[in-house]
């Protein structure tokens, strides 16, 4: 990969992400293997910079980095210079003056990360920028589906729940597309954007007709964060009309993988019972989660002393 940054899908090829893939499934390999102790980043600072709450990609890009021999340093917005008023440019030059090599970012305004890039020296990842991309994210569930499936091509991947607050559905329509899966969407009218068709997505007018045929199934979470309420009765009622549940399971494929970026809202966008059944790959998504971005922090930084 010859890219200083990884900002989104939208930017990749398909060769980038079938690479990223390829040195992901190997990570994973050794993962399960137990080595934790690899060399590829010996030597290279990393700073995860969020200004936005995670459990999973932060921990999980922490974790990648030190799997490969990086020295990590986290900051979150709360206790950085920010609350003191500075600029997001100003904290990106004071990191490169400190030498850092990557720069991870999350931010609550779509496009931070690309500011960040185009200021500093550091290859930055963009860890998820407000309702924008997450190609992490897209990246760890496309590697999760290449396991269980070889290929991608062909696939017949479902996304149900906020998709217009959904950085996470535009990654994998992204990314999905590119290697040849057909993406279906379905959510209430007031959280679907316009213009999915335009980007390549099958636009659903009900649950069933997302899920027909479906090998995937992905649940995405209700973003109350990101809305002033209104796009729906209460969460009852979104599960009850919208949710992902055993009965309308029956219109996808037998066997089909169940999958959520997480963190779930339990019971409301898929019931507890397909969360925790033999068909549900999100913990694994999470091993997948590491895997991936150690495959992108060695191919960003490869072939540098
Ligand atoms: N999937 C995801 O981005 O989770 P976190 O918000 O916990 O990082």
């Amino acid at each position: 990969m010859k890219r200083k940054d990884l900002l989104g899908l939208l930017d990749c090829t398909a060769e980038e992400i079938d690479e990223i893939l390829t040195v992901g499934l190997n990570m994973k390999k050794l993962l399960r293997a137990g080595k934790k102790t690899l060399t590829d980043l010996q030597g290279k600072s990393v700073t995860t910079l969020f200004y936005e709450n995670s459990t999973r990609t932060r921990c999980s890009f922490e974790l990648a980095a030190k799997y490969l021999g990086a020295h990590v340093v986290n900051i979150t917005a709360a206790s950085s210079s920010v609350t003191k008023g500075e600029t997001l440019v100003d904290t990106g030059k004071t990191l490169d003056a400190m030498k850092n090599d990557v720069i991870i970012m999350r931010h609550p305004m779509g496009g931070a990360p690309r500011l960040l890039a185009e200021t500093v020296k550091a290859h930055v990842v963009n860890a998820g920028d407000g309702m924008n991309e997450h190609p992490t994210q897209a990246l760890l569930d496309m590697l999760t589906m290449r396991e269980n499936f070889k290929s991608l091509k062909g696939l017949k991947v479902a996304i149900l729940g906020d998709i217009r607050h959904s950085r996470v559905a535009k990654s994998n329509l992204y990314g999905l597309t590119k290697l040849g899966a057909s993406v279906s969407m379905y959510a209430p009218r007031t959280l679907m954007p316009a213009g999915l068709d335009k980007m390549g997505a099958r636009v659903c007018r009900s649950r069933e007709e997302a899920l027909d045929g479906a090998d995937v199934v992905m649940g995405l979470r209700i973003q109350l964060e990101r809305q002033q309420g209104g796009n729906f009765p209460s969460l009852g009622e979104y599960a009850k009309y919208y949710g992902v549940n055993e009965a309308v399971m029956n219109y996808a494929k037998k066997g089909a993988l169940i999958m959520h970026p997480g963190p779930v809202n339990r019971g409301v966008e898929l019931t507890s019972g397909l969360i925790d059944g033999a068909d549900s790959r999100i913990e694994e998504q999470v091993l997948s989660g590491v895997a991936v971005r150690m495959a992108v922090l060695s191919l960003l930084t490869k072939g540098e002393k």
